[in-house]
């Protein structure tokens, strides 16, 4: 006998679970299905972000950074330290801990929301009445049924063409937040947010660290003056990055992996290593779904197809998240999945992906919102461009922490802030207030006449929208 929801939910990442909530909230009687397993084979709701995405990334890249300080930054502050050492095990298993804590508060939830929750894969059978009347989903023996389905199955790392991942010498997300012990020499294949992530963390902890990146512009999204400045705290800090490579042949073996290349010159090299980790982009989780039985279109790279709503092309039939298109970002899914939910109760969710923040935990974090330098002037549009260095800022000096800048892009007539960028100490944190001002469509001099605490990183945020009129006063 089909059990019948209101919504049933694919997916219990960032995209769904959120989703799936929110709905629960205004009302919707909500099952959510979800295959991922922990370590004991149980239910383990979060997705990629929680299980091997976002939080275990954070929690290494924070233990790898208070690794740093006590080599690098205590004797500085006369802390002596002697015989430091890392415990690569208790690192990992302090990570799964955090993690373990995300699945277990997001089956908190569903319970607390009232939202069904099963475990395994979900599948389309068939619709019901050309999808009028819902669709038939499965999941393990149990069939279930809704009028509205909402798919939030993610994304899985790409492998190089002819080089799958065996995670343990040929290393994705997953097999990155595993590798026990530090190795002596890490490659990693594209300089994108993960290789940039996961590089800093081992690099960190002593191995010695070359990412190999095919395109010529080192992070070809960010703002070109930001880019800059983060490459060359990155080179100081030791960071082999090749731009402008072609990656050929790779060679796995049980001691090591070879990497046949050629730079941008078209000479030729190879690059050996201990592990390699290729973090050249994800492709989205569509296979599993059954997707065919009910006609769902899929683009050529495997994405669901969804208008600007995140509808489908069947009748009830919606998607968010990495398994759509857009930014592969976890609050983008969780926005898109509320959005969702409030469509589906007739009120009018919206997600402006101008407003969507991006941010690489690396040191210095970067962090931006809006547009750059170099899409303003590609789109020929008139503007005004403030910064301010960390290294005038106070509390950044206290921290001992001065690397980068805030950087302001204003329009040249109407002073409307058009995008901020950010490169230094707690960028994470720092470009909430820019999201808030664009959101509220503030100009630049309106953020340079809030009073801000002393002392206080947020000065730097401050200054900078000062210098957008020229008129910084500790610069
Ligand atoms: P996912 O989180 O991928 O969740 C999809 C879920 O659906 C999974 O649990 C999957 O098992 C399940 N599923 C798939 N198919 C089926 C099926 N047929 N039946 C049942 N279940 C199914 N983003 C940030 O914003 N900040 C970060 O700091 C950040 N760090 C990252 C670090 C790494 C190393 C990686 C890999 C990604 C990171 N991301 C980060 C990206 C972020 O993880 C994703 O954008 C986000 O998880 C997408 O959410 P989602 O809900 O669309 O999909
Ligand atoms: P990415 O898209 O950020 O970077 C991939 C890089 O690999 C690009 O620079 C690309 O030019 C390069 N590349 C592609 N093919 C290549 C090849 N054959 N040889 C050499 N280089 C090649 O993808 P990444 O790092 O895998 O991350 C996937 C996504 O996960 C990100 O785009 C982001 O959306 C999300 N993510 C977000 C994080 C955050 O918000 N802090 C952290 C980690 C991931």
């Amino acid at each position: 006998m089909a059990k019948n929801f209101d919504l049933i939910v694919i997916g219990a990442g960032p995209g769904g679970y959120i989703g799936a909530i929110r709905a629960a909230q205004l009302g919707f009687n909500v099952a959510c299905i979800d295959e991922w397993k922990n370590g004991k084979g149980g239910p383990a709701p979060g997705g990629t972000c929680t299980n091997v995405g976002c939080i275990p990334s954070k929690a290494l890249l924070q233990s790898s950074e208070h690794f740093e300080h006590a080599g690098h930054a205590f004797a500085d502050h006369g802390i002596a330290l002697k015989d430091l050492s890392i415990d690569v095990k208790k690192m990992l298993a302090r990570k799964d801990k955090v993690v373990t804590q995300n699945n277990e508060g997001i089956l908190y939830l569903f319970k607390k929301n009232k939202v069904s929750f099963f475990h395994g894969r979900g599948s389309f059978v068939k619709a019901l009445d050309g999808g009028l009347g819902g669709y038939e989903i499965a999941v393990g023996d149990e069939t279930l049924t809704a009028k509205q389905v909402l798919v939030a199955t993610g994304s899985s790392a790409r492998a190089l063409p002819g080089t799958p991942f065996d995670e343990e010498m040929v290393l994705s997300n997953d097999g990155a937040l595993r590798i026990g012990d530090v190795p002596k020499r890490l490659g990693l294949i594209g300089s994108g947010v993960i290789g940039l992530e996961m590089g800093s963390v081992w690099r960190r902890l002593g191995a010695e660290v070359t990412v190999l990146e095919a395109l010529p512009t080192f992070l070809g999204a960010v703002d070109e003056q930001i880019a800059k400045e983060a490459h060359k705290a990155f080179t100081r800090q030791g960071l082999k990055i090749e731009l402008g490579v072609k990656v050929g042949a790779v060679k796995s073996g049980k001691k090591g992996v070879s990497v046949e290349y050629s730079d941008a010159k078209g000479e030729a090299h190879r690059l050996d290593v201990d592990k390699l980790i290729v973090s050249i982009g994800r492709v989205p989780n569509t296979t599993g779904l059954n997707a065919e039985a009910v006609g769902l279109k899929l683009d050529e790279r495997g994405a669901i197809v969804v208008d600007d709503d995140c509808r489908s092309n069947l009748p009830g039939v919606w998607a968010v998240g990495d398994v759509v298109r857009g930014p592969m970002l976890a609050h983008k899914a969780e926005e898109e999945g509320v959005a969702v939910a409030e469509r589906m109760a007739g009120q009018h969710g919206h997600v402006d992906f101008n407003l969507v923040p991006w941010v690489i935990y690396t040191s210095p974090e970067i962090a931006w919102v809006g547009q750059t330098e170099q899409q303003l002037k590609a789109a020929g549009r008139a503007y005004k461009a403030g910064s301010f260095p960390f290294l005038a800022n106070g509390r950044a000096r206290a921290l001992g922490d001065t690397t980068g800048m805030v950087k302001f892009l204003a329009d040249a007539a109407s002073d409307e802030i058009l995008g901020v960028h950010i490169v230094g100490p707690m960028a994470s944190e720092l470009i909430s207030e820019a999201v808030v001002a664009m959101a509220f469509k503030a100009s630049a001099e309106d953020i340079a006449r809030i009073c801000h605490a002393h002392p206080s990183l947020s000065e730097a945020t401050k200054e900078a929208a000062l210098a957008v009129d020229k008129r910084t006063l500790n610069f």
